[in-house]
């Protein structure tokens, strides 16, 4: 029979990256925790039209990235691409957004995207997604970049660079798109990237970012998007990057940056690094007030990020696994159960450790203690069990001692919870 592989772009996690991914999470949570986010689990399927309408119609991502597929009874499905859209409508569906004040979010898990795979881009991919609720402050702008940064240090990645931009509202957004579609209209449109032939009609805004180098140097000298913002939105993002000096946290200004979703407005950022190939921005996010009410709920702003778990993984690199506390070790069949209830004790008392289910030679026994690490190997054969001991191994120096089995754990030395 032949073998069934996995789905191109989609990965097995085996430690240590699955750990490294644990650790990755429990930090997040406890980072984010510490700005009052609250987790919410929301489902990986969701309508179609929840993200053509959050994304947008025009954005790659909808046009051309998402696993849509019909039901049983043929409604559209799609695995999301990503998590702001299915927290918000949950947050809309629960009632929560009548809550008064600030609701923090905070949502992980796997995202999927049609997307070529490449290092550090994948099909299925993982994100840590923070969304801020609520309030259009520019403080609280300030305190998710924040939260995004402090995070990032905590899990010990350096040489990021933060870029920073905002986007305008929806009063000074239509006179730079003007701007835009007027020198849009001054290049050779031939030249363009087959993306940016369509995007240059549909959404030129995107045709800022394009990563094609000739798309790049044609729109070297475009209108700045700094120059367009009205004097709200201007005044909105010099708080933002006023606080984010007073808090000494350095940022490069990047008028091109647009980001690929539709929704977003202001302020918008994302966290690159340029020691993970071509697929640099580890994370990123922005403001989008207006979306809420766009998917059915109050008018109500929000701002939020989100961070790639498989580009941070790149950059954390491998983590330490800690060793069990023992291995014990059998040496005759007829010890295997007194064995397995002692490990069993010990388990149940905190301790971590694997006991072996087969009476092997000693020296297979001894192979796997090293394997796993071990500085304790415990020993137990038929003239241990006579006498209710065992034997105590220290795997560094060598020595060895037989002990009461009652004694296990002082003996050991052992200081567990
Ligand atoms: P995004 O920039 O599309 O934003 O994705 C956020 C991060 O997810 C990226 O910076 C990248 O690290 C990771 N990522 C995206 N696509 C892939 C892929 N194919 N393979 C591996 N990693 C990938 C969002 O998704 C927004 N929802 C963020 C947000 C939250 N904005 C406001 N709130």
């Amino acid at each position: 029979m032949s073998k069934i592989q996995k789905i191109k772009g989609f990965s097995d996690l085996f430690s240590p990256e699955s750990t490294v991914h644990t650790l990755m999470e429990n930090l997040a949570r406890q980072v984010f925790g510490t700005y009052g986010c609250q987790e919410v689990r929301v489902p990986i399927l969701e309508k179609t039209e929840l993200f053509a309408r959050s994304i947008g119609e025009e954005t790659d991502v909808v046009q051309k990235e998402m696993y849509t597929f019909a039901d049983r009874k043929g409604r559209s499905l799609t695995m999301r691409p990503e998590a702001t859209a299915g927290v918000l409508r949950a947050f809309i569906e629960s009632g929560q957004c009548g809550a008064e004040g600030t609701t923090k979010l905070f949502a992980c898990g796997p995202m999927f995207r049609y997307e070529r795979p490449q290092k550090g881009r994948l099909r299925q991919f993982h994100q840590l997604d923070v969304e801020v609720l609520g309030t259009d402050a520019p403080q609280a702008d300030a305190e998710v970049v924040l939260m995004l940064w402090t995070f990032l240090t905590k899990l010990g990645l350096k040489n990021l660079g933060l870029e920073l931009n905002s986007l305008g509202c929806p009063e000074c957004r239509p006179v730079f798109h003007q701007r835009l579609r007027d020198f849009l209209a001054t290049i050779d449109h031939t030249q363009l990237c087959e993306d940016c032939k369509r995007r240059a009609q549909t959404n030129p805004l995107r045709v800022l970012d394009c990563k094609v180098p000739a798309c790049k140097s044609l729109v070297e000298n475009a209108p700045s998007i700094a120059e367009s913002l009205c004097p709200g939105c201007d005044e909105h993002f010099a708080q933002v990057r006023d606080i984010l000096d007073s808090a000494k946290l350095p940022y490069r200004l990047n008028d091109r940056l647009v980001r690929g979703l539709d929704y977003y407005q202001r302020t918008t950022f994302e966290v690159v690094s340029g020691e993970i190939g071509a697929q640099t921005a580890v994370a990123g996010g922005g403001r989008y007030d207006g979306l809420i009410k766009q998917l059915g709920g109050p008018d109500l702003p929000g701002i939020g990020f989100a961070c790639g778990m498989e580009r941070l993984a790149l950059l954390y690199g491998q983590a330490q696994i800690p060793a069990p506390d023992f291995y014990l070790a059998v040496l005759d069949s007829r010890a295997l159960n007194t064995a397995l209830l002692l490990a069993q004790r010990m388990r149940e008392r905190g301790f971590s450790g694997e006991v072996s289910f087969e009476a092997r030679s000693i020296k297979a026994q001894m192979r796997q203690a090293n394997k796993l690490g071990v500085k304790t190997c415990l020993i137990l054969g038929q003239d241990e069990m006579e006498k209710g001991q065992i034997v105590v191994k220290d795997m560094a120096t060598g020595v060895q001692k037989n002990i009461g089995q009652d004694d296990l754990e002082q003996a050991l030395g052992f200081r567990k919870p």
